[in-house]
């Protein structure tokens, strides 16, 4: 055999052994994508390239969505509401102040509580990473707790209700003593529908979907 025969031999082992290892590489993502995709394995939630509906990145996202559950929410800062009700004396309305105005409370923007922590509580963690959102221009990514599947077709106005005077609590508990805000009333149509009746208010379905 000589040097020329031994190089393509040599050459030819090496693709063999490419080829087996590119193979076993495809092998082992599409395992793994058909574990994300069936959602066996927890990570799922950044999603694959494997699509069951044209709105979900995964069966699983399809399944949780359809099933309504929600996952936890992770909120970017711990926000505790029972401090600033108890220390900072501050008022639902005075954060939220879409309530009495329009169908949505809004969250505070961080330009707000800056106000105060731009000089309050600077030393400690989350203070400096709500800074640091200030710093760069952005928000916190709070997550939301509240809310309705789009499908639901829901249609919520926060102001007819504060103008009733009807407390924040019937409808989101006692957050004055919650640190960070959790769902603590489940909003179903019957939940809706029953003060409604109680009130002589509209129970027509075009008051609340659309
Ligand atoms: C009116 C002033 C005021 C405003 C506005 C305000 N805070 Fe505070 N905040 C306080 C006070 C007072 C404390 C308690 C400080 C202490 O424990 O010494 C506090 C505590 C906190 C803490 C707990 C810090 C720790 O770990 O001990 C966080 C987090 C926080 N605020 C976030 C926010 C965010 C987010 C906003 C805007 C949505 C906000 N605050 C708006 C006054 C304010
Ligand atoms: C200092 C400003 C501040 C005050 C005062 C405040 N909140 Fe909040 N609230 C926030 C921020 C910031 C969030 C987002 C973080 C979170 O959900 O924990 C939030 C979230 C919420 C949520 C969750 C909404 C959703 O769907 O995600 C509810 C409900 C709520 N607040 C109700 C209240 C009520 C009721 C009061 C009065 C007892 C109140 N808040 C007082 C700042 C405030
Ligand atoms: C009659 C029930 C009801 C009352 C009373 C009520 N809420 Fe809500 N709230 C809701 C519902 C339902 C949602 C979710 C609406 C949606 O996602 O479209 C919500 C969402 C929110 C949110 C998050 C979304 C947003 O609108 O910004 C905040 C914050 C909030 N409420 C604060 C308050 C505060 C503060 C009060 C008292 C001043 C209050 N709510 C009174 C039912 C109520
Ligand atoms: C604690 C009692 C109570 C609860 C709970 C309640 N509502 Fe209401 N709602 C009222 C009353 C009272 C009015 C009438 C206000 C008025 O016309 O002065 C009203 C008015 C409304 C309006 C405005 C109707 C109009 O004519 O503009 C909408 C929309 C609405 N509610 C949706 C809802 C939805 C959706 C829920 C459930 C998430 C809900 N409400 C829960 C008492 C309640
Ligand atoms: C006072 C408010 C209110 C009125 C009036 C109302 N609904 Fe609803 N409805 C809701 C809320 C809130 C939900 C969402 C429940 C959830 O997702 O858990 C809902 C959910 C539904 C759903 C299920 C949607 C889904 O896929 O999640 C149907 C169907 C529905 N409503 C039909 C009706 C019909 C028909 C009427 C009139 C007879 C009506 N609703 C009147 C508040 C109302």
């Amino acid at each position: 055999m000589n040097n020329e025969h031994k190089r393509t031999r040599r050459k030819r082992l090496a693709a063999l052994l490419m080829g087996v290892f590119a193979g076993a590489v495809l092998l082992i993502a599409f395992a793994v994508g058909g574990r994300v995709a069936t959602g066996q394995s927890a990570p799922a939630r950044s999603g694959s390239d494997s699509v069951f509906s044209p709105a979900h990145a995964t069966f699983r996202e399809a399944l949780v969505h359809f099933l309504g559950w929600r996952p936890e929410p992770e909120q970017p800062i711990p926000f505790p509401h029972r401090t600033h009700f108890e220390e900072a004396f501050l008022g639902c309305t005075d954060c939220h102040n879409g309530a009495a105005r329009g169908p949505i409370a809004r969250i505070p923007s961080v330009v707000f509580c800056m106000d105060c922590h731009f000089d309050i509580a600077t030393d400690r963690e989350p203070i400096q990473l709500l800074t640091s959102y200030y710093d760069r221009g952005q928000e916190p990514p709070w997550e939301r707790i509240y809310g309705w599947n789009p499908e639901a077709h829901v249609r919520f106005n926060h102001a007819p209700h504060v103008r009733r005077d009807i407390e924040c609590s019937v409808c989101h508990g006692d957050v004055t003593q919650m640190i960070v805000a959790e769902p603590a009333v489940d909003h179903t149509m019957s939940f809706c529908v029953a003060c409604h009746e109680q009130n002589q208010a509209s129970i027509d379905c075009v008051t609340c979907h659309y």
